[in-house]
């Protein structure tokens, strides 16, 4: 059983670099398929979700070559499948962002339904609705999502529900080809987006709006061609460095992405008496005043994002007063607490609010990673938590951050990476 186990109270600063977005890198990836040919994306992190994301490309017959840890030459000219299996979209919920691309190549697209996760149900009936609306036809069997268009393609006006990253993505994709002008009303503004359809439009798309609400792509006659591609930085694991400095309050200096792309979350840590200085590559963070707490809620971007919920709870968790954190974008997203509070936090969950009551200092203890996200606040927790915690289930972490502890243990914290005997294992 791998842990990380963090001895609290040590001086935590210095410069740390980001990699690319995870949640950019997976879509660029499968965004790859429509390029037939051999498309090169640098700045790749290397985290476990890209190297699904790797076995899911190679499943639908294109080639993958590592070309340094950062760099990876997808050749799409032999995708001959378009089955995601289940084992692969079980391991990756982003698997299904090759439904777009697969639809956009080949008109037809079978892939696993992702069921829920443990921070909610995530549907994808926006997905689907979105889909149909450009002509693809659904047959759901068996625990699949079968996609086929028997009259081709065509262009739409889709408004969608609630601004999904994921059905941006499939849309902007599944229409690059499709006749006339697709528009996606309500769409997502993620820098990620923005960074798909750069890349689409590298390849010879038309897309035009991302990072605006409105989007809209110009059918034009295929096939793409591939490029080469660098993946925008990771502003979440920047923000959770962030969080990491503005914790234990020496400077740290985080670099490789765009501050802009953490605008509320910035502001915020500045009225919480945080300190924020911009550079053109990131920011520093460090703080010098006790934490004032201040009420939270998450929403797409421009909105306070979901995935720095839990880093900012274990924030709040320390700080001199209450607040309320609401998260609007996921159900399930709280499981953090329960951990938090075996630290010695004082968190109750009412709904989608959690009330925050700052108490003066954490206690070590063993908990259990619950999420992605979760996982690293719980590390971040430890740094300042009296004594030992112990960490477990950290393939979520894995997930998403790259050399976590390597880069933990450069600015000074005192973290490790063990294996230790599974304590639920039978060993009669
Ligand atoms: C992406 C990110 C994730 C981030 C999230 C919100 C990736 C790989 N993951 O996830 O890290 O937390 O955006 O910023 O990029 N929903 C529906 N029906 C749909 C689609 C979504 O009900 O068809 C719901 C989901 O259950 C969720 C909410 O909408 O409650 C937001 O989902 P979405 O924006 O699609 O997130 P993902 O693309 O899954």
């Amino acid at each position: 059983m791998d842990v990380i186990r963090i001895e609290g109270g040590h001086r935590v600063t210095g410069e740390v670099r980001v990699e690319g977005a995870k949640n950019s890198a997976l879509k660029l990836m499968a965004a790859t398929i429509m390029a037939p040919g051999v498309s090169r994306l640098t700045n790749v992190p290397n985290i476990s979700d890209v190297h699904v994301m790797g076995k899911v490309l190679k499943r639908l017959g294109a080639t993958v070559t590592v070309v340094d840890e950062h760099t990876l030459d997808i050749d799409t000219s032999g995708v001959n499948s378009w089955r995601t299996p289940y084992e692969l979209v079980v391991q990756m919920r982003a698997s299904t962002a090759v439904l777009g691309p697969l639809i956009s190549r080949f008109g037809q697209a079978v892939v696993a339904m992702p069921g829920g996760c443990n921070i909610g149900a995530r549907n994808i009936d926006m997905h689907i609705f979105g889909l149909e609306a450009l002509g693809v036809q659904f047959d759901f069997a068996h625990g699949y999502i079968n996609g086929t268009t028997p009259d081709g393609l065509h262009s739409n006006f889709i408004t969608l529900e609630f601004a999904s990253v994921g059905a941006t993505e499939n849309l902007m994709m599944a229409s690059v080809y499709a006749p006339g002008t697709t528009v996606i009303d309500n769409a997502a503004r993620e820098p990620e987006i923005v960074d798909l359809a750069n890349l689409l439009n590298e390849m010879g798309a038309k897309v035009r709006g991302a990072g605006s609400p409105l989007i809209e792509i110009e059918g034009v006659r295929g096939p793409l061609h591939p490029v080469t591609h660098a993946v925008v930085g990771d502003r979440i694991e920047a923000g959770t460095f962030a969080a990491i400095g503005a914790l234990t309050s020496d400077p740290v200096y985080v670099r490789g992405f765009d501050p802009a792309h953490l605008g509320l979350v910035l502001k915020k840590y500045q009225q919480m008496g945080i300190t924020v200085e911009k550079k053109p590559d990131g920011c520093v963070v460090s703080r010098e005043r006790p934490l004032t707490p201040v009420d939270i809620q998450t929403l797409p971007y421009p909105g306070f994002p979901t995935d720095m919920q839990a880093q900012t709870m274990v924030l709040a968790a320390l700080g001199d007063g209450d607040c309320i954190i609401t998260e609007n974008v996921f159900e399930n997203r709280f499981m953090l607490a329960a951990e938090l509070c075996r630290m010695g936090a004082d968190i109750r969950i009412e709904g989608h609010h959690a009330l925050v009551h700052g108490v003066k200092r954490l206690s070590g203890a063993e908990v259990a990673s619950p999420d992605l996200r979760g996982g690293a606040a719980l590390v971040m927790a430890g740094l300042v938590a009296d004594g030992y915690t112990t960490v477990s289930q950290i393939h979520h972490i894995m997930r998403g951050y790259e050399h976590f502890t390597d880069k933990l243990q450069a600015l000074g914290a005192h973290v490790e990476l063990l294996s230790l005997p599974d304590p639920t294992e039978d060993d009669a």
